[in-house]
């Protein structure tokens, strides 16, 4: 209200109003917080009446804060409710967006009515729509509603939880709920958790406790001398982010060695052993082997127990990546996948993919804390506190200092679905991903492309007749235009050196009919081709 009524009124009338004996008291509470209230508030004003000017003008008071917050409360809620009949995959061209927004920060603050505006006529139009039902891409970063509650919690506490006195109940909650998805996921009861903002951040975290406990903690003090070609393996199935975090780590992307797979794209156990034997033979240092649990492409599962055991033989750091899959560990009948976890060394699943849990929210479990506690820990004087040898420091169990308060997001959906409501959701998927699948298994010009553990199914289409170069060709059209319609989105991959088709149903609010919508979509087009 004061804010608007200034912005009607010249600078000059500003000055007087603000100068004058009796200042209005609400002004001097806007300038108080920016230490732009001096003694003399005159002396500040005349001199940059530009400045005060504009930063009064821009905020928004409290009042205005209820009243817009409750507009975009309601705007969510309809954007959810409908968020069906946006285009699911963004359509703008490349650039669109960027030639719309202004060169240059503006001199004068804006209003919240232009803001607004333009979030809902250009940024809009650029956004791919991730928890729309009809989005069958990559894997989901499904949502709730619960979870977006929390978020705004999260926003509006603005918490910084770097150590436990920044806000001990973002410490405890997160200790708290690493223990809930420890046991509701059938983890080893020893482990620990902690929240990482994403897989990549986890598992570069895994490398670095490896490295750092093969060299006796030696490679963080003096660097890399003496130990050269520390090898890292996986499967040539491994997420992308395993030879970053390799690069990133120091090993060199020469050192991460893939290992062929199986006819169900899980990694080939007798070629890792040969594999590990040769670089030993050769004066190489075998160091740490990463397992998938359901691969990107395909979702495959690596044998965790055989890994295991070459693990041990070779007394390697054995990482588990289950970034997707892992949500599927709350269903005990999937608990074979992760059979002999209890070998390994630390695992990773994402609940922002698959658990209903907003992006981004990582849960990563160590067997030995202390490794990974020492392997980051830094102590400078500013950050000690009296509570130290009591409490946990998140700050040194990862990468980053700064840290949200994400175990808030995980209290709400774990406690509105409790752990039948998540079993249900999940179960549904998988039985909605398995019918659909038997569909494609019945239409002859279409065919299933890798085993559907769980619910991603990689299919093409095969007309009769065509090369595989045409049918790659084919599929990657046909992908396009079924991305074009907007009216479903799905991603590719290539397996075994076809174009492959991957189509999740993992989203929160899906039903039948969207799934029902999208195949005869898909078969359509394709026949239109
Ligand atoms: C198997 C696997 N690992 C790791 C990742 C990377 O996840 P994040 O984006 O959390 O780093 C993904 C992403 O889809 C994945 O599928």
């Amino acid at each position: 209200m004061l804010v608007k009524s200034y912005q009607k009124h010249s600078i000059k009338f500003f000055q007087q109003k603000i100068t004058s004996s009796k200042p209005d008291r609400s002004i001097l509470l806007y300038l108080y917080p920016r230490k732009l209230f001096c003694k003399q508030i005159s002396d500040l004003l005349l001199p940059r009446p530009f400045l005060v000017y504009t930063r009064v003008q821009a905020m928004l008071n409290i009042t205005e804060f209820r009243k817009k917050a409750h507009i975009l409360v309601d705007w969510m809620a309809d954007y959810l409710e409908n968020v069906e009949h946006y285009p699911t995959k963004s359509q703008v061209q490349p650039r669109e967006i960027y030639e719309q927004i202004p060169e240059h920060i503006p001199q004068n603050g804006e209003n919240f009515e232009a803001i607004w505006q333009d979030f809902q006529e250009i940024i809009l139009k650029g956004i791919t729509h991730w928890q729309s039902p009809n989005f069958f891409a990559y894997f989901p970063a499904n949502s709730s509603y619960e979870s977006v509650l929390a978020e705004m919690l999260t926003a509006t506490l603005g918490s910084q939880c770097m150590i436990w006195e920044t806000s001990p109940a973002a410490t405890e909650l997160e200790e708290k709920m690493m223990n809930w998805l420890k046991t509701a996921c059938g983890l080893p009861e020893n482990w620990q958790g902690v929240i990482q903002d994403t897989a990549s951040s986890a598992t570069l975290c895994a490398l670095l406790s490896a490295r750092e406990k093969m060299s006796h903690f030696q490679i963080n003090q003096k660097g890399f001398e003496g130990y050269t070609n520390l090898r890292i393996y996986a499967s040539e199935q491994t997420h992308s982010s395993i030879e970053k975090s390799v690069k990133i780590a120091g090993f060199g992307k020469e050192n991460l060695v893939y290992i062929p797979t199986n006819e169900d794209f899980s990694i080939n156990t007798n070629a890792l052993a040969k594999a590990i034997e040769q670089d030993l033979q050769a004066g190489k240092k075998p160091l740490c082997v990463v397992a998938t649990i359901g691969t990107t492409s395909s979702t495959a599962f690596d044998n965790i127990e055989k890994m295991a055991e070459i693990t041990q033989k070779n007394n390697l750091w054995l990482h588990i990546d289950a970034a997707y899959a892992g949500t599927a560990m709350l269903l005990p009948e999937y608990r074979y996948m992760i059979k002999g976890i209890e070998q390994a060394d630390s695992y990773v699943f994402n609940p922002h993919k698959w658990m209903f849990v907003n992006f981004d929210c990582s849960a990563y479990f160590v067997k030995d804390k202390e490794t990974l506690i020492r392997t980051f820990e830094i102590l400078p004087e500013y950050l000690k506190t009296q509570a130290d040898s009591q409490v946990n420091n998140y700050r040194d169990w990862g990468i980053p200092l700064g840290r949200r308060f994400r175990a808030l997001k995980l209290w709400f959906v774990m406690r509105s679905y409790g752990l039948r409501g998540l079993q249900k959701k999940l179960r549904e998927h998988i039985q909605l991903a398995q019918d659909l699948r038997r569909k494609i298994l019945q239409t002859s010009d279409f065919e299933i492309l890798a085993p559907t553990p769980l619910n991603l199914i990689c299919f093409r289409y095969k007309p009769e007749g065509k090369s595989e170069e045409q049918l790659n060709q084919i599929n990657e059209k046909l992908l396009n235009m079924l991305n074009a319609t907007g009216k479903i989105y799905l991603s590719h991959t290539k397996l075994n050196g076809k174009y492959t088709l991957r189509l999740v149903i993992g989203q929160t609010y899906l039903l039948q009919k969207h799934i029902d919508k999208a195949w005869e979509l898909i078969q359509e087009t394709a026949r239109s081709l």
